[in-house]
């Protein structure tokens, strides 16, 4: 099943996520509905936010950046309460987007290299060193668990010359080839 993606805005992806057990009821069929969601977006990774659901769980597709990262050709998996504790190495800049702000691509800095802990869907605790693409994607999806999005790290010059183009996202005033969930409903006129 595809689900709408929950447009900026909504507070649901400024709120804290909840940790998700295991034995979350369905969590396969979740999991598979969310991966189905973000390829349907052409997205790489998805947070549970995103489709109104605000639990840690996020799911990762980095194998388009394959070609140039060996390490991304073998990542696509679901993580489960997944918790950066460490980031380190250079701060370089990625052009990022999100599948919550159709249409908007920005530089955002972060560092090289992360420590990330997290379960399998099965139970299973790892804790494990990424870093380049796949470090981004998990950066930026635990960034969701948090409440963050990858506007929070421009500058508030830049967000505020982004202001209108956000406030038309909540709007509705985009075009996503996907469905969305917006917080701010059109007026009628
Ligand atoms: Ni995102």
């Amino acid at each position: 099943m595809i689900y709408p993606i929950v447009a900026y805005g909504d507070p649901v992806l400024r709120r804290q996520a909840a940790e998700i057990s295991p034995q979350y009821p369905e969590l396969a069929r979740l999991i598979e509905d969310m991966f189905e969601t973000m390829e349907h977006a052409s997205g790489v990774g998805l947070a549970a936010p995103q489709i109104g659901l605000s639990l840690k769980l996020i799911v990762v597709d980095a194998t388009p950046f394959g070609p140039e990262d060996p390490v991304a050709a073998g990542f696509k998996k679901a993580l489960l309460n997944p918790e950066i504790y460490q980031e380190e190495g250079e701060l370089w800049d990625f052009n990022e987007g999100c599948l919550s702000f159709p249409g908007l691509h920005e530089d955002v800095s972060r560092h090289a290299v992360i420590r990330i802990r997290y379960q399998d869907p099965d139970g299973t605790a790892h804790d494990e060193t990424y870093d380049r693409y796949v470090a981004r994607i998990l950066q930026h999806e635990c960034d969701h668990l948090n409440g963050k999005t990858f506007v929070d790290h421009l500058s508030p010059l830049r967000k505020a010359l982004l202001k209108r183009k956000l406030d038309n996202i909540s709007k509705g005033a985009v075009d996503a080839d996907y469905r969305m969930r917006f917080p701010v409903k059109p007026k009628h006129r």
